[in-house]
């Protein structure tokens, strides 16, 4: 599909973390542009060089460096937002947004677990996406809010979903090894971190298993049937900037040999040929050395948004354990969004939304075909995909 020019966006959060990392990979992005930020009151009418902490490793564009970040409002913002604020922020705002007809592609914990909202990531549910046509905002102005998951659950699903799919799986234990970005900034203090491993991250465990069997669940009519699997996480937080290791084991539902695993990953390729500029070749990575994956070493693989699984071997408890790493601010945040954000363009969901009459049940009944298609096209058992629409 031919994109025409560039669609403007919005970053609500902009001066964050994961609002950093947006507007790092949306600078030459070939699809969106920004055109509005916007953050907390305390940044509010100040240039984004004035309230940003820059704390990336690319230099901060100048264009962006001198936009005026509006209110947290939906006034005079683009159509489209990119949300990346705190959960309790966010279940203010984001309702607004969609309310006032604005697609808000989100980041934040608020409504992942919410029943009619989407908690996507393209490679695994796309057909998830759904869920968007029973939102009332969307009936009601065209507005609507999908989600991306939490950082840390991302590469698991990722190494899972091929596995799921070709032999089941009935069992997941899971420890992770969190980076600190992956608190935002400034984050857990250095005197906390440093010589030390937190055991606790508030929540983090319960959004890790929810998501996860969501994520991994089926689309049932208009309800996400979770997998039904037995699920434990522990998460800790390590002195790592940036990624986010977890250790899985799984007991599966039936018998699968080493090649096989390592087959399943390495033919997982749901968006091979769909022209996702953000979607990695090879979304899940095979590290062979018995010393990785190492976040390092291997977290900016696929330019961050492919996740690398290393130390497959037998399990004493469950049937194999291996270690997945992933970016999580890229993979696991802003590049998630991203992705999800392609996605919708793609299938349409960013052009204007249709009057709600007949005509309006018209297009919801088109776009829910061209979403067949697709959902059809990833699971390998289509042609038309993204093309048709
Ligand atoms: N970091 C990660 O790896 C990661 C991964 C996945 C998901 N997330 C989620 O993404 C969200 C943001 O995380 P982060 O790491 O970027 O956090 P962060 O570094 O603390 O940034 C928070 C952002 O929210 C803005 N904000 C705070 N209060 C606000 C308000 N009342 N109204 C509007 N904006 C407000 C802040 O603006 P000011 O600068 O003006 O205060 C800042 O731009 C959270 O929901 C987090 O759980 C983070």
């Amino acid at each position: 599909m031919a994109i025409q020019s560039k669609l403007p966006i919005g970053i609500l959060g902009a001066t964050g973390m994961v609002g950093q990392r947006y507007i790092q990979l949306l600078e030459n992005h070939p699809w969106f542009e920004v055109a509005w930020i916007a953050a907390s009151d305390r940044s509010s009418g100040k240039t984004y060089g004035e309230a940003a902490k820059w704390r990336l490793d690319t230099p901060l564009p100048d264009r962006i460096a001198r936009m005026i970040l509006s209110p947290a409002e939906p006034e005079g913002a683009p159509k489209i937002i990119f949300a990346s604020v705190d959960a309790a922020f966010a279940r203010e705002l984001e309702p607004k947004f969609a309310a006032a007809g604005c697609a808000v592609v989100s980041n934040s914990s608020a409504f992942r677990m919410a029943p009619n909202v989407p908690l996507v990531l393209p490679e695994v549910n796309a057909d998830h996406l759904h869920l968007i046509e029973e939102q009332s905002w969307r009936k009601d102005s065209g507005g609507y809010i999908v989600t991306n998951s939490n950082c840390t659950v991302m590469g698991p699903v990722l190494a899972l979903a091929p596995l799921q799919e070709r032999f089941g799986i009935e069992q997941i234990f899971a420890t992770s090894m969190q980076a600190i970005s992956g608190a935002g900034y400034p984050g857990v203090a250095s005197m906390d971190i440093l010589d030390n491993v937190i055991p606790y991250i508030p929540n983090e465990e319960e959004k890790m298993e929810e998501e996860l069997l969501k994520l991994l669940g089926k689309l049932d009519g208009k309800v996400v049937r979770p997998l039904a699997a037995r699920m434990s996480a522990s998460c800790n937080r390590v002195a790592v900037v940036d990624g986010h290791m977890v250790s899985v084991s799984i007991k599966l539902g039936k018998p699968a040999t080493k090649e096989e695993i390592l087959a399943a990953w390495e033919g997982f390729r749901p968006l091979a040929g769909q022209h996702l500029p953000t979607a990695p070749d090879q979304p899940v990575q095979w590290a062979e050395q018995p010393d990785r994956p190492q976040p390092r070493l291997d977290r900016n693989r696929g330019n961050g948004m492919a996740v690398t699984v290393g130390r497959l071997r037998p399990c004493g408890l469950l049937d194999w354990k291996f270690t997945v790493l992933s970016h999580n601010t890229i993979r696991g945040a802003a590049g998630a969004t991203i992705l999800n954000a392609e996605l919708l363009r793609s299938l349409g969901k960013f052009d204007p939304a249709p009057p709600p009459d007949i005509s309006g049940a018209l297009t919801r009944k088109q776009t829910i075909e061209v979403l067949d298609d697709f959902a059809a096209a990833v699971s390998g058992g289509g042609s038309r995909g993204l093309g048709v629409v």
